[in-house]
């Protein structure tokens, strides 16, 4: 008989020696920011981009869910065309160009948010005259975790010509009876249908942002409020006006904030953290936070991130409450105030 390996530890040790090992994997990729110059801008001439990632202390992605990269293409290179088993929101930051998604073809411009659903093919060309520039958050490190991260590259062959994702519809031909097996696969195939209106886009042209009650300028860029379909993925714009702040709060999923804009920083459990363009601020799980901008006559844009495991925490801890803020918020008085230019440090096309 196999000698067993767990020979003389109980469950009780084992499980424990897990969640200390998982608390521990955790903090290993925590980093209060990441520099945008710190990141390095690697050449990838087998997809035919430059691309820098966002690293934790230990090398690895800024957390064990999500990973955020910087990516550039020069002027009339279109990439090879790829897709894989997780899903990334791209944000454009500079230059302008085409982004072909299964068979749609998507315009883009700096400050567009475009949504790259898994396992649909892709690739982006450079239509203008600089190079593009884009950040991305994906959903990689998460279906690593889970054993689940494929990626497949396809080369010059476009997007429009290559098979679509996989999809329940293959076994349609089952559908002939009411059993419970047949039901499940019909509602697998009603997901499929709803892929098909999904929406990928959100041109900054058409963003109207909202005061919100925490005192800053907001609008969702991607989310299921506006028709997106990710595996959790929300991205909001926050601006917040010269010299102001948004009201502190802490809650159960981590945030990854890009700055698009700006001078502030972002007051961790008291600590603050300094940040300008093209730095990623990661704020832990459950630490009170607060965003403030520094400069006294600019906006500060920050893209906050959150991906499905905020929701799951608060399913999970019910009735616990898993968001927090200060009793009477720190918000500031916008009563009068002048909004800047939504436009006023976008880059030309
Ligand atoms: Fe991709
Ligand atoms: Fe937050």
């Amino acid at each position: 008989m196999a000698q067993m390996k767990t020979e003389g530890a109980s469950h009780y040790d084992i499980q424990k020696e897990r969640r200390e090992n998982q608390a521990a994997l955790w903090r290993s990729h925590q980093v209060p920011v990441v520099k945008g110059d710190a990141v390095k801008l690697e050449d990838v001439p087998s997809r035919r981009t430059r691309r820098g990632v966002y690293k934790g202390p230990e090398g690895e992605s800024i957390s064990v869910l999500m990973d955020a990269s910087v990516h550039e293409i020069s002027p009339g290179v279109t990439t090879t065309a790829h897709r894989h088993s997780w899903d990334a929101i791209m944000f454009v930051i500079g230059g302008s160009g085409t982004t072909e998604i299964g068979g749609q073809r998507i315009e883009f411009k700096p400050w567009d948010t475009i949504h790259i659903p898994a396992w649909e093919w892709h690739r982006h060309t450079n239509t203008g005259g600089k190079d593009v520039r884009y950040f991305t958050w994906s959903m990689e490190p998460m279906l690593e975790w889970f054993g689940l991260a494929y990626l497949e590259d396809a080369g010059d062959e476009a997007p429009s010509t290559l098979p679509p994702p996989p999809t329940s519809k293959a076994a349609a031909a089952l559908v002939e009876t009411d059993d419970p097996y047949v039901r499940r696969l019909q509602r697998l195939i009603g997901n499929d249908q709803e892929a098909g209106s999904r929406r990928l886009h959100t041109a900054w042209d058409d963003v109207t942002q909202r005061v919100s009650p925490r005192g800053a300028r907001s609008s969702f860029l991607v989310d299921s409020s506006l028709g997106y379909q990710t595996s959790g993925l929300t991205a909001v714009m926050h601006e917040i006006a010269p010299g102001l702040w948004q009201a502190r709060h802490r809650h159960g999923g981590e945030a990854h904030l890009f700055v698009v804009s700006g001078n502030g920083h972002t007051k961790v459990d008291e600590e603050p953290q300094y940040w300008t363009s093209g730095d990623l601020v990661v704020v832990d799980h459950w630490c009170w936070h607060q965003h403030c901008n520094d400069d006294p006559d600019k906006t500060a844009r920050v893209i906050r991130v959150h991906s499905t495991f905020g929701d799951i925490v608060d399913a999970l801890l019910d009735p616990v409450p898993t968001l927090e803020e200060d009793p009477v918020r720190d918000r500031p008085d916008l009563s009068g105030l002048v909004w800047p230019d939504p436009n006023d440090d976008r880059p030309e096309a």
